[in-house]
């Protein structure tokens, strides 16, 4: 089978890092071509940032572009760049004919945009016709949530299928990574909690209802469901945890809540897509799980998985944790498998 041949746009941030390491061995798309911005013209080993583990020899040694459709020779491109960078360079991709899958937010909530969790709603990538006819581009923009968003929606997309969600209340404990490199200050974060992070509780709110929304005659109906979101940093390094409090239309036990989310599979898993993980979401029984350390990478797919805890309802309200890694089932993890969703949907050979 033709492998894609597949740039990063953003190579060498927190992000990026992910992608190389989960495009490594990958059945159906090679790395080719890696961008940034202040490290062009090294080497990508020299250029990456953080604590990276070490790249593949054959990627180390790759030469970081600039972020231009021109330089970059690709069927279809990852981009994690900064929003604003995204803003301006994304469209040129997809005007040049390169498909672009995003974890930026600067066309999340476009109308034309799809908006993906592919769990959650696969049909919504048909929304790339109409983007194509509006735009006048042969490529496209397909987008990946904001991380804590993912990790919200995951749990409950079982609970409104099931029960109906009227409104929900999260408060999100989101790890340092989820800032990129370097993110926030150490002398910030150290023994410390931040109640504030800017633009993250919109970005959770509306992202849900676009998400939920049901895609009619080309034109996406956002769901009504309600979500009240107050986000905090904390001193993890990975792994978002969010308190949830959910109220439904339907009747609801501890049982059925726990039945719901314990057998949730959806289409990835029903295709067998490479980086779904086998069951997209782990309940966990213990009354002190999930804990960052020990669960971030749950899954079958490590870090694709979203672990839920601490289930607790009464009449029709339910509490719960849920706990998801921001950079693989929340960025990189996540688009690759929009991705792959899009190729069986033939969206990457047109
Ligand atoms: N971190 C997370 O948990 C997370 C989760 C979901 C989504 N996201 C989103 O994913 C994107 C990347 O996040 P990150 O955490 O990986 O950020 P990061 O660590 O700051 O990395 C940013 C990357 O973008 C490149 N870059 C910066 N400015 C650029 C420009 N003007 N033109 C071209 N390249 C540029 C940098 O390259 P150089 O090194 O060459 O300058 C670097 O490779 C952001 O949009 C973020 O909101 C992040």
């Amino acid at each position: 089978m033709k492998k894609y041949s597949v740039a990063i746009l953003g190579a060498t941030g927190m992000v990026g890092q992910h992608y190389i390491k989960m495009l490594y061995n990958h059945p159906w798309f090679k790395v080719t071509a890696l961008t940034g911005k202040e490290s062009v013209g090294k080497k990508y080993v020299e250029a990456v940032r953080g604590e990276a583990p070490a790249p593949p020899k054959e990627i180390a040694e790759m030469e970081v572009l600039p972020t231009d459709p021109k330089k970059v020779d690709a069927d279809f491109v990852f981009s994690c760049l900064p929003t604003e960078a995204a803003r301006e360079s994304e469209p040129l991709f997809a005007k040049a004919g390169i498909p672009v899958f995003s974890d930026a937010a600067a066309y999340r909530m476009e109308e034309d945009v799809p908006l993906i969790v592919p769990e959650i709603n696969p049909d919504h990538l048909n929304l790339v016709k109409q983007q194509r006819k509006n735009r006048g581009w042969d490529g496209y923009i397909v987008t990946t949530p904001n991380c804590t968003t993912v990790g919200l929606v995951l749990p409950l997309h079982p609970l409104h299928i099931n029960f109906g969600i009227k409104r929900v209340i999260v408060t999100t404990m989101q790890a340092v990574s989820g800032a990129g490199y370097p993110g926030v200050a150490s002398l910030s974060i150290m023994g410390n909690i931040i109640p504030y992070i800017s633009g993250e509780e919109k970005k959770v709110e509306t992202e849900t209802a676009k998400i939920f929304g049901r895609l009619h005659d080309n034109h996406l109906h956002y769901d009504d469901v309600e979500v009240f979101a107050t986000c905090t940093r904390v001193p993890t390094l990975d792994g978002h945890m969010e308190s949830i409090y959910v109220e439904t239309e339907k009747k609801i036990t501890p049982e059925t809540v726990t039945q719901a989310l314990e057998e949730y599979v959806s289409v990835p898993q029903e295709l067998n897509l490479p980086t779904a993980p086998s069951k997209p979401i782990i309940v966990r029984k213990e009354p002190d799980r999930p804990q960052t350390r020990i669960d971030v990478d749950a899954g079958s797919v490590p870090g694709m998985a979203v672990t839920v805890g601490r289930i607790r309802v009464e009449d029709n309200r339910a509490r719960f944790i849920s706990l998801s890694h921001n950079l693989i089932r929340g960025a990189a993890g996540g688009t690759i498998l929009t991705a792959e969703l899009a190729h069986h949907m033939g969206l990457l050979e047109e």
